[in-house]
Order: structure tokens, then C-alpha cells, then sequence
């Protein structure tokens, strides 16, 4: 197991990190796994260097995108409630924090009901850990921040040592989205097995729909989503020496109706020839031969009820906006 380093102590705020040459190590194993299978697939967590986080901020005030608003209005509405299941002092973990701006609803009903919450946000991406934490401690005067950037599953494992105070996990915004069933399940396990006393889940999920509002929310009329998946190709040529030309790789969206997911792909203009010195791999592509870069996953009240039981979970409550487009669920061990 890889130790975490701390990269900064400043006050109530930590921020560890696992090193940058175990992060890079990671994103050259998955790219020449990747590239190497058939059909050609990288894994979505490779989105999000610096560009890409900002680039996914900006898709979420995006028209199209109705996800992060919709969740927002359901946490809004629920937050009295939901607060009111939560310890005084407990620790507030959160997978895939980016900018926190969801989590501010949260604190701001904790601390005006009097409670004490540690923050442990988990974000692969370091810039925007460092800059989401510097803003809440200056925010929050009473706010302690324990922050991890790693994968998800390397914060679990340090998440999981805590076992004294309340642990209340959030993974918002249908990051669940992005995992197979199998990997959402395993996922899912090992929050249970984190889980002692009171903890809780927090989930939001998005929902299925139809596709003339499903789609658009992948394919937006400003192109920042064809952006944001471009940019992968940016990444890889700055971090591994690659000669992708991101201009020659075309946005595509598809609804995969077997396993209800839209899925975002980048396909070759032409036959081409891509070589990636620093992993020692070449890679044809022909013409309209694609990457599969990520699924978004969209459930039913089923569908997450079927996940969460086969990890020793239940849906305790759930919460929807009027259009029934988002749920946010509060889950506990069943
Ligand atoms: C952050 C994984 C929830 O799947 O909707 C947004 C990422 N990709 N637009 C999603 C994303 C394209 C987003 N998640």
C-alpha cells in the first residue's frame, strides 16, 4: 500500500496526497492498458488533470446540463431534514469533491443547527482540492479540513480508519455514473465495510429519461462536453510525450440502451498513426474508429434499490425534484 505524503498543514486545513510518481504510474498503466484492448477504451478519472476540472465546472452551469442544478435544488429543499440525522461532531466525507459547491448547502445547515464537522473531501485532481479548501476555511471559521487527493479507493482505505465520530459519505452529483454495475457495487461494499454505528451514504443518482434530454447534456451547443473529452488527448500528450492531434478526434455521444448509459467517445477523422513515447507504444486508428473515454449510468429507483442490496446496503429515503430527473438518496446498512 502506497503511504500518503502530506502536501500542506496550514491551520484547520491538511491536504495528503499520494506521490505524483504513483499517480503517473497509474495513468501509463491504464493508458497502454487501454489502448491496447479491442474496442479502445480510458478511463474517465484521466478527465480531469487541471483543464479538465475546470473545463467539467463549466459544463455544470451549462443549459443542457441539468444534473448539478437539479441535485442542487433537492439538497436545498432536503437539507433541514436530512442535517437533522447527523451527529454533532462527525466527519463529512465526500468522493469526487471538485469545486464543493453542493457541500456548502450542507455545511451552512450543519453549522447554523450547531454541529461540528470535519470536511474529508477525495479528488484525484490536487489544483482543484488545493483551491476548493483554501476557500472553505476562509468561509467557514470553524470548518476542519482532512483532504485526500487519490482514487477513491486509496481515500476509502484512510476513511475507513476513523471510527469514533459519525461518518456521513456523499457522492453527488451521479458520480456513481461513471462505475459498471460490478464496479458501483464493489464501490458501494466498501463504503459498507467503512460504515460502523450511524454512518450514512449519501447518493445522488441520475435517472433515466428520455434521450431528447439525456443526450444534449453530453453534446451541448457550445462544445465545452467535446472540449472536456478532447482534452484527454491534450493530457496525454503533455504527460507522456503522445503526438494525438485532439483536432482530428471527433466528439460522439450514444445512448447504450443494455446497460442504460450514455457514453462518450472520441472518434478518428482519418486513418492515423499515434505514438506515445513515454509508455514505448505506437497505436493505429482507422477511420471512425473510436476511444470510449467514459459511461454516465442512469438508474431507476430499482436499478440503485438492486445495486445497493448486493452490497449490504438500503435506500432508507429519497428525495426528487418535480420532473423526477435526479435522486438524491440517504442509504444505510440493511
Ligand atoms: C461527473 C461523472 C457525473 O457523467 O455526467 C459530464 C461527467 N461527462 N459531462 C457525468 C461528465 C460529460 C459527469 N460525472
Amino acid at each position: 500500500m502506497t503511504n500518503l505524503q502530506t502536501l500542506s498543514t496550514n491551520g484547520r486545513c491538511t491536504v495528503e496526497a499520494l506521490p505524483p510518481l504513483h499517480i503517473l504510474q497509474s495513468v501509463q498503466s491504464a493508458v497502454r492498458t487501454g489502448l491496447s484492448a479491442h474496442p479502445k477504451q480510458l478511463p474517465p478519472f484521466l478527465l480531469y488533470d487541471h483543464r479538465g476540472s475546470n473545463l467539467f465546472e463549466e459544463i455544470c452551469r451549462l443549459p443542457e446540463y441539468y444534473l448539478t442544478r437539479t441535485e442542487q435544488s433537492i439538497l436545498e429543499r432536503c437539507a433541514p431534514e436530512l442535517v437533522a440525522r447527523f451527529s454533532r461532531d462527525m466527519d463529512l466525507v465526500e468522493f469526487g469533491s471538485g469545486s464543493s459547491i453542493k457541500t456548502r448547502t450542507l455545511l451552512d445547515a450543519l453549522f447554523s443547527n450547531g454541529h461540528r464537522p470535519t470536511y474529508r473531501p477525495v479528488d484525484i485532481s490536487h489544483t482543484m482540492l488545493n483551491a476548493s479548501t483554501t476557500a472553505l476555511v476562509s468561509e467557514y471559521p470553524e470548518l476542519m479540513i482532512k483532504a485526500i487527493v487519490s482514487d477513491y479507493g486509496r481515500g476509502l482505505e484512510e476513511i475507513s480508519r476513523q471510527r469514533e465520530r459519525q461518518k456521513v459519505f456523499l457522492f453527488l452529483g451521479s458520480n456513481l455514473g461513471n462505475f459498471t454495475p460490478l464496479e458501483a457495487v464493489d464501490f458501494l461494499a466498501g463504503v459498507r465495510r467503512a460504515m460502523t454505528g450511524d454512518d450514512l451514504l449519501l447518493l445522488g443518482v441520475d435517472l433515466v429519461k428520455p434521450l431528447a434530454v439525456l443526450l444534449p447534456a453530453y453534446d451541448d451547443a457550445a462544445g465545452v462536453t467535446a472540449a472536456f473529452n478532447r482534452n484527454l488527448l491534450v493530457r496525454l500528450n503533455r504527460e507522456l510525450g503522445a503526438d494525438f492531434r485532439p483536432e482530428c478526434f471527433r466528439h460522439e455521444v450514444r445512448w447504450n440502451q443494455e446497460v442504460q448509459a450514455v457514453e462518450m467517445h472520441l472518434a478518428s477523422e482519418g486513418d492515423q498513426l499515434v505514438s506515445l513515447p513515454a509508455i514505448d507504444l505506437k497505436i493505429s486508428f482507422l477511420a471512425g474508429e473510436t476511444i470510449h473515454t467514459e459511461s454516465s449510468h442512469k438508474y431507476t429507483s430499482a436499478s440503485l434499490a438492486q445495486l445497493c442490496a448486493e452490497a449490504g446496503l438500503a435506500v432508507e429515503r429519497s428525495w426528487s425534484d418535480p420532473q423526477n430527473w435526479f435522486a438524491l438518496n440517504m442509504i444505510v446498512p440493511s
